[in-house]
């Protein structure tokens, strides 16, 4: 049984198994962090791409990075912009290749293929909640179908026998019926790492993540197990960390509204004060983002609203009255963007990014 990691509100240290090898056989990388619990940035299909990862790098790296999904089906091929994630990555951190699909021998495929790459292990999707996905029996959909995850699993396993196999799942697919005997299909087939979303697909983002059922979990699987959803701030990440005894955490949404959120857990982890932002930091951060590497090509609309998706998480730690992300919302050029950042995020200097976002705007 993998240690539970006891909490972390005052003492920073724990003992870390993850370093060593898993019990399983398979190493998942090393942390450059090793008296840590392990962060990682969560896989985001058209966010977590290679610019995303450097920006978050640039602003204090998580320990591992996943790719956005790779679509497997009969007549898929690599895509090459997630691949590029993984074979121009220079962040110098680990990144797990995700696939998404049902399909034993193209899964099998894809993943040989896959290991002919830098990567850290072949991640698969088990969680992704979008209709369209769960209903061919893919992502989510398979929470549905046990024995088919036992299949593929267990194909998979002897398919990428010489690096770490990990999944990412919820807690179910409407209830935690197929939970337990998932959890221990997981064993069975010496999965290297779980992240664990704690939620059901038919909550997708909403309502109450179950901590309780990633606890659980934590003490049924073999492997280290990454608590995910809603982690976001330093604060959340030592008492989910704390309550669930996982491995570590493993942050989405909320690292795109605070990049600077994993050194803050770091910084939590270690007993040390939380170094608050300076929102002028934070136009920088947004000056980077209106930076995509697609950007000359792009329309100014479609820009304006590729920027706003990002700047929807950030509005929520600028002000808990919710007046920034209601404004920038009204805004259609870049013109009338930057303004408003200037106006709102430059005029005080000593303003700082909260340290947890208001969800109640
Ligand atoms: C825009 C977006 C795209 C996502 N794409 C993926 C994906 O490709 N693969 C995956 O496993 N999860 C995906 N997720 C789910 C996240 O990895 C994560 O499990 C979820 O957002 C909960 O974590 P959070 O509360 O920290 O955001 C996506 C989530 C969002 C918001």
């Amino acid at each position: 049984m993998q240690q539970a990691h006891k909490p972390f509100s005052s003492a920073p240290l724990h003992p870390c198994c993850l370093n060593d090898k898993s019990l399983t056989g398979h190493d998942i990388p090393r942390s450059l962090h090793p008296s840590l619990p392990l962060t990682a940035l969560a896989p985001m299909q058209d966010v977590t791409n290679l610019w995303f990862m450097k920006v978050i790098a640039h602003y204090g790296s998580p320990d591992y990075f996943f790719t956005e999904y790779f679509r497997v089906n009969d007549t898929s091929r690599l895509n090459r912009h997630i691949l590029a994630s993984i074979t121009e990555n220079d962040t110098g951190h680990p990144v797990f290749a995700q696939m998404i699909g049902e399909s034993i021998p193209d899964l099998v495929r894809t993943a040989k293929e896959l290991c002919s790459y830098n990567i850290a292990g072949v991640d698969l999707n088990l969680g992704c909640p979008a209709p369209r996905i769960y209903r061919k029996n893919v992502g989510g959909g398979l929470l549905l179908l046990p024995e088919k995850v036992d299949r593929i699993l267990g194909e998979l396993r002897q398919a990428v026998n010489d690096r770490p196999l990990t999944v990412k799942m919820r807690v179910g697919f409407e209830n935690t019926d197929n939970f337990y005997e998932i959890l221990d299909m997981i064993n069975r087939h010496s999965i290297d790492l779980l992240s664990l979303h704690g939620r059901t697909v038919k909550d997708m983002y909403h309502g109450a993540v179950k901590y309780d059922l990633i606890g659980e979990a934590v003490r049924r699987v073999h492997c280290p197990v990454l608590a995910n959803g809603n982690i976001h701030s330093a604060k959340t990440a030592l008492e989910v960390l704390s309550q669930t005894g996982a491995a570590g955490v493993m942050v989405g949404r909320w690292a795109i509204g605070n990049p600077w959120l994993f050194n803050q857990i770091r910084q939590a982890l270690r007993g040390e004060a939380i170094a608050p932002v300076p929102l002028v930091e934070v136009r920088n951060y947004i000056e980077r983002l209106w930076q995509t590497p697609t950007a000359a090509t792009m329309p100014e609309r479609a820009r304006v609203g590729y920027l706003k998706m990002f700047l929807n998480y950030i509005a929520l730690s600028i002000d808990a009255e919710g007046h920034f992300l209601r404004l920038m919302r009204q805004t259609q050029t870049e013109a009338e963007l930057f303004n408003l950042c200037d106006r709102i995020l430059l005029t005080d200097l000593t303003k700082t990014l909260a340290l947890a976002p208001s969800l109640s705007v």
